[in-house]
């Protein structure tokens, strides 16, 4: 590698979903030289025992100069192996596929942050792809963004009873090598490919944390000094240890007196407890925390649903039509078909204003404008998005870098701080096939630029993500911290969207 640093697409990507994949790494050769090596080791899933000469070309994978590189970028200098080399997959007996726990970090050996233009990336997982992994192929599953996650994770997205929209199958091809952060949230699906999965993985820290247990030199108390054989249990468990085994030994006080617990593990108070009467949804507060955005399904019933299109239809003399908002883009361009909308549907004459008016103060929305904004914020404008086959999209906006007054997003003591939320309702199904919405889930906590391929949709990362809803459905988004925008409309009916903005009790703008 000659370059000195990484790209800003691939800090990007990095940041904003916890992995990043590097193509074609390895050449062909390479890649049969190390299948054939796994061929002779009979391998499995698990660790593997790469102690004999054939080994060579896997052992070559685990310092490979492109590695090597990328983890002193994400990793820092000084890193080292902390997980030997393995071929990951379903761990024998497993059937029940589960993830990871991820959520908030309370172990920074392996965490993930972004601090005063710094960041810490305390463990990565390479894993080398030495066969194809195609889409529903199954194997290694993540959930982007969770490395920036500090909210609980929901227990049946853990336990893979509901994915949540947010389990993503990376898509590889032999010889990738995919990047990935240690507390980013995973697990293995079942493999559906006759072939072996042939993921290999290796494990890296940064330098001055703690080992896996793994890794770790555990074994006696030998190497403690003489004199510390007069000691209380407590005080040889607090006294420095060499060869301490992980968890460490747990000592309580009340102040007065101490307690050795009787088993080893980790206690770290907090002045919090988890407020079970908080009235917030938490499958809704991490997807929120998590992505930027959220879909209410099934707020309007379908009389107002009737009702709404029905005012539409019959004002269609207060729609208007512009003209692109794709810029640049030719991907967001659409077919030259002007973008139509109509202001302010709330003022529409009697009986029509209404069916929009009651939208402004919805139970269900002020439920969750609540714990997203605090009370007080404000609707400060109304307006339908009606535009028609071939219309142009949007080219991608808004981003939490660089940081403003008005795109602050913070997740703090369980609460959430978000300025600008725009709220879309949905008056008629969206598919992909329709266009429309489109974000980039997690961007609102990302330290790095916005590439030029993400605003354009020319290079979408596997980052750009359309969100689907049916009529009814009513979308929040981060309107001025996420990154947004839209796909051209291809939908045969006209897009019905009527989209609302909401601003904190904090902003002033005059
Ligand atoms: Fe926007």
């Amino acid at each position: 590698m000659d370059r000195k640093a990484m790209t800003n697409e691939e800090n990007y990507h990095f940041d904003v979903a916890g992995y990043f994949i590097v193509p074609g790494v390895l050449t062909v050769a390479e890649i049969k030289d190390c299948n054939q090596a796994l061929d002779r080791l009979g391998a499995v899933d698990g660790t593997l025992q790469c102690t004999v000469p054939s080994c060579t070309p896997l052992l070559a994978l685990r310092d490979h100069p492109v590695l090597v590189y990328y983890l002193e970028q994400i990793c820092g200098e000084g890193f080292r192996l902390d997980q030997p080399p393995r071929l990951i997959g379903l761990g024998a007996g497993q059937t029940e596929p589960l993830l990871s726990e991820g959520s908030e970090w309370q172990d920074w050996s392996r965490a993930y942050r972004q601090h005063n233009g710094i960041r810490f990336c305390q463990g990565v997982r390479a894993l080398w792809a030495l066969v194809d992994v195609k889409e529903d192929d199954g194997g290694l599953v993540v959930v982007p963004a969770s490395h920036n996650s500090s909210v609980d994770a929901p227990q049946e997205l853990v336990h893979g009873t509901d994915d949540m929209g947010l389990v993503v199958q990376p898509v590889l091809q032999a010889g990738d090598l995919l990047l990935c952060a240690s507390s980013v949230m995973w697990g293995m699906r079942t493999w559906q490919e006759k072939g072996p999965q042939r993921l290999f993985e290796c494990g890296y820290i940064s330098a001055e944390v703690r080992p896996s247990t793994e890794t770790e030199i555990t074994g006696s108390e030998s190497t403690m000094p003489e004199w510390t054989a007069e000691l209380t249990p407590v005080q040889r468990a607090v006294l420095h240890n060499p060869n301490r085994p992980y968890p460490p030994p747990v000592v309580h006080s009340d102040g007065k007196t101490t307690r050795l617990a009787e088993k080893p593990g980790i206690f770290h108070p907090s002045t919090y407890t988890h407020n079970p009467d908080s009235g917030i949804d938490e499958k809704e507060f991490f997807h929120w925390d998590l992505c930027g955005h959220l879909v209410l399904q099934g707020v309007m019933d379908a009389n107002w649903l009737e009702a709404a299109n029905e005012a539409i239809e019959a004002n269609a003399d207060q729609v208007s039509t512009g003209g692109s908002a794709a810029g640049d883009s030719k991907p967001l361009a659409g077919t030259g078909v002007g973008r139509s909308s109509m202001g302010e549907p709330w003022k529409l004459p009697t009986p029509h204003g209404e069916l929009f008016q009651r939208m402004i103060a919805h139970p269900a929305l002020i439920q969750r404008l609540n714990w997203i904004m605090g009370s007080g914020f404000e609707c400060m404008l109304c307006s339908a998005f009606l535009s028609g086959k071939g219309s142009s999209g949007h080219s991608l906006h808004a981003a939490g870098e660089p940081a403003k007054v008005t795109n602050h997003y913070r997740q703090q003591n369980g609460r959430v701080y978000s300025e600008y939320v725009n709220v879309a309702w949905q008056l008629r199904d969206v598919t992909l096939a329709d266009g429309g919405f489109v974000c980039v889930p997690g961007s609102h906590k990302v330290s790095y630029p916005m590439p030029e391929g993400i605003r354009t949709c020319d290079d979408e990362m596997e980052l750009v993500r359309h969100v689907e809803m049916k009529a009814g459905d009513v979308l929040l988004f981060l309107a001025s911290a996420q990154t947004h925008g839209a796909y051209p409309w291809t939908g045969e009916q006209n897009r019905r969207m009527i989209f609302f903005q909401y601003r904190s009790r904090n902003l002033y703008v005059p």
